[in-house]
């Protein structure tokens, strides 16, 4: 592979595509010695203009720059005409000043400091509903812990959280699993069907979480949902389409990467017996257990997309307006300059500032809740299950590179 410098300006890399290399499945099992390749070229022009950046510097940077925008109008090139023309989006596509005045009416009612917060509430919900799922897998021989554990987890929690009634739940977890599953369409082999049941998913939950808002104003309660509609915050009150767009952010941004964070866990706890057995006999190791996690296995391995406002220049690189700039989170997460023998999975490390959760203004609203829930589960999993076993290793992933984690990871217990 060839890195060159072109006019003194701009680093090049030859190499058909670099874009397909991540995009490639091959890799999905293990991508960082990939990554690790790419990391010779922190800042890298691709062969359609777009950059992608791999080192921990370059990527803090970047997240922390206000002139990179996370609006789709910003590209020159936007990546993907939208299937949903028209409809509020929410704030994780926005900028500031809009961006930050939406986190901060949802954040809020999200936790300290702003007391009683809901994630603190929420112990209690989440210790009973995890031990209930684990009630579930008791007897069972071989389990999967993606679709008998971790997949129904996180639904169960937002809808709570929102205060989306009891009765419909169940469809919620329908639309949740239609849209994920059209995330991880592959046009070479899925039924176009797939992406059609997302399309509709889609619109199904904004409706009904649109009649669920307009049902709620005048009522207050103790869910999300009501709070947003009846709050006089000092920024006024969320309009009805920013609380439905915040809604339905909450389910995709707070769905899928908590069923991958609580998957790879359990896979990389399998794959490091001692940790296990550490864990077991010190369940406060989960805390920075978790962390670690999120740097070693992280479930958000790429953010897709940046634009640039303006011309910008990263380590001596020349980035122009509207360019696509592809951060790698989990490449800089490994990157030897930043974390010392990045490649082992160590819960003692000190100073873990990994990106697990992004940086900047847009780093991760929902932290504290995916970490506390994934703390129980996994704790809880590791206590309660008999001498777990992997079947297959690497399990089968999900084809997203961005998205990372397995599809099933099935295990045995007892004397199986
Ligand atoms: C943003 C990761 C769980 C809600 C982000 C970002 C990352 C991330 C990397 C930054 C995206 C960007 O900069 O473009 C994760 C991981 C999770 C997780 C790894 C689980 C382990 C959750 C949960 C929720 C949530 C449980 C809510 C219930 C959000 C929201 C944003 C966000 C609302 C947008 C923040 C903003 O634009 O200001 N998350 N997330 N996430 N996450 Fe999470």
């Amino acid at each position: 592979h060839q890195h060159g410098r072109e006019e003194g300006r701009t680093t090049t890399t030859h190499m058909p595509g670099t874009l397909q290399r991540i995009f490639d499945y091959s890799a999905r099992a293990d991508p960082y010695p990939l990554y690790a390749e790419l990391r010779k070229t922190p800042v890298a022009r691709q062969e359609d203009g777009s950059y992608v950046i791999s080192t921990y510097r370059e990527i803090t940077t970047v997240l922390n720059d206000p002139h990179l925008s996370s609006d789709a109008r910003h590209l020159t090139r936007p990546p993907m005409p939208s299937a949903e023309e028209g409809v509020t989006s929410s704030f994780i596509h926005m900028d500031s000043p809009e961006h930050d005045r939406l986190r901060r009416m949802a954040m809020r009612h999200f936790g300290p400091p702003h007391t009683p917060g809901l994630v603190t509430g929420l112990e209690g919900f989440l210790t009973a509903t995890v031990g209930s799922l684990i009630d579930g897998l008791a007897d069972k021989e071989q389990i999967d812990v993606v679709d008998d554990f971790a997949f129904p987890l996180p639904v169960t929690v937002i809808c709570h959280l929102l205060g989306v009634p009891r009765e419909d739940e169940p469809r919620f977890h329908r639309w949740v699993n239609d849209i994920m599953n059209s995330i991880d369409y592959n046009p070479e082999t899925d039924p176009k069907e797939k992406l059609d049941k997302g399309v509709q998913a889609r619109m199904d939950l904004r409706q009904c979480l649109g009649e669920l808002v307009e049902h709620r104003h005048g009522r207050p309660g103790d869910g999300l949902l009501s709070r947003l509609a009846n709050d006089d915050a000092p920024d006024g009150r969320m309009a009805d389409a920013d609380i439905v767009a915040t809604a339905r952010l909450l389910f995709i941004a707070g769905h899928e990467t908590v069923v991958n964070l609580i998957t790879n866990g359990m896979l990389t706890l399998l794959r490091h017996p001692q940790v296990l057995q550490r864990l077991r006999d010190e369940p406060d190791l989960v805390v920075p257990l978790v962390e670690e996690l999120l740097r070693y296995e992280p479930p958000v391995q790429i953010i897709p997309w940046r634009a640039a406002y303006s011309d910008i220049t990263v380590a001596d690189t020349a980035i122009p307006q509207g360019s696509q700039i592809m951060l790698l989170l989990a490449s800089g997460s490994r990157d030897p300059k930043r974390f010392h023998d990045p490649d082992r999975f160590d819960p003692d490390r000190r100073d873990n500032q990994h990106l697990g959760f992004g940086s900047g203004i847009h780093l991760c609203f929902g932290a504290p809740l995916a970490r506390r829930e994934t703390q129980i589960a996994l704790a809880e999993l590791v206590r309660r299950l008999d001498r777990p076993r992997l079947v297959v290793d690497p399990p089968p992933y999900r084809r997203s590179p961005v998205l990372r984690g397995p599809i099933h990871l099935d295990i045995e217990q007892g004397d199986g």
